[in-house]
């Protein structure tokens, strides 16, 4: 069974034409890598499936729905959450309104997140939970962007980079963190630069290489197959 379906997904910014038919399928409830150097079209596709960024061509299917082309919200209500590489909590808010204002009602059939179970997950964001989310650490401001779209419900959810910058304790927090989201039948995209978190927790990944995807298979392939990761990947 297919719960997410992309297919030859095109887009362009301006003249260059950065995504040149990214094809790949996701499962309910599976955990895949999107690896690939910087600057390869990661972060694009992720946009270009919220609708973030124009689709010049190519389907975006969740479930029965065809979401291409539709904006933003419309996307996230359909299911699909995105983290982002840059933190976007609202600044003026506290960090629990900026909880409040991620929660939606539960999907039918689908348990729900609470915002106790975030604090659960980051006992630090408890602690913090008066604070205005513009004086939190950049280690802090992730887990907040990242407990505020789980708070929507979602069934899939894409998040670029999300130990980019931080501590190793906290790399290793959040990717427990993750795993769990997973382990709770929530599909992730987990895009990355290199294999190492991959390696451990994601069975399946995905290589973007020239705009598309080149290599697509399980993640012990990858490891195995030092000429793709020369050709596509940074040294790990
Ligand atoms: N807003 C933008 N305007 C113009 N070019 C962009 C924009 N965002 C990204 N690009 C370019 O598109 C390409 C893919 O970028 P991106 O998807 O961010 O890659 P990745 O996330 O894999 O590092 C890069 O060449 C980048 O410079
Ligand atoms: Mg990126």
């Amino acid at each position: 069974m297919t719960l997410l379906s992309v297919e030859g997904l095109h887009a362009h910014y301006g003249k260059s034409h950065v995504l040149r038919g990214v094809s790949f399928d996701l499962a309910p409830a599976e955990m895949i890598a999107l690896l690939g150097r910087n600057g390869s079209g990661r972060s694009t596709t992720m946009k270009a499936i919220m609708g973030m960024v124009p689709v010049t061509g190519g389907s975006i299917r969740l479930l029965d729905a065809n979401l291409a082309g539709q904006p933003p919200h419309r996307i996230n209500r359909a299911g699909i959450a995105y983290v982002p590489e840059e933190r976007l909590p609202f600044d003026l808010l506290t960090v629990e309104e900026n909880l409040i204002a991620g929660l939606s009602a539960a999907r039918t059939g689908q348990l729900a997140w609470t915002i106790e179970e975030m604090y659960d997950y980051f006992p630090r964001l408890c602690e913090r939970r008066s604070t205005k989310a513009g004086s939190l650490s950049g280690g802090e401001q992730q887990m907040l962007t990242l407990c505020r779209s789980l708070l929507g419900q979602p069934r899939v959810i894409l998040i670029d980079e999300p130990t980019e910058g931080l501590a190793p304790q906290i790399v290793e927090h959040m990717v427990d963190v993750i795993c769990d989201i997973n382990r709770r039948g929530v599909a992730v995209v987990l895009v990355e630069q290199k294999m190492t978190i991959a390696k451990r927790i994601c069975a399946r990944s995905l290589v973007m290489g020239h705009g598309a995807i080149a290599f697509d298979g399980p993640t012990e392939a990858l490891v195995d197959d030092a000429s793709i990761r020369r050709q596509w990947l940074e040294v790990a």
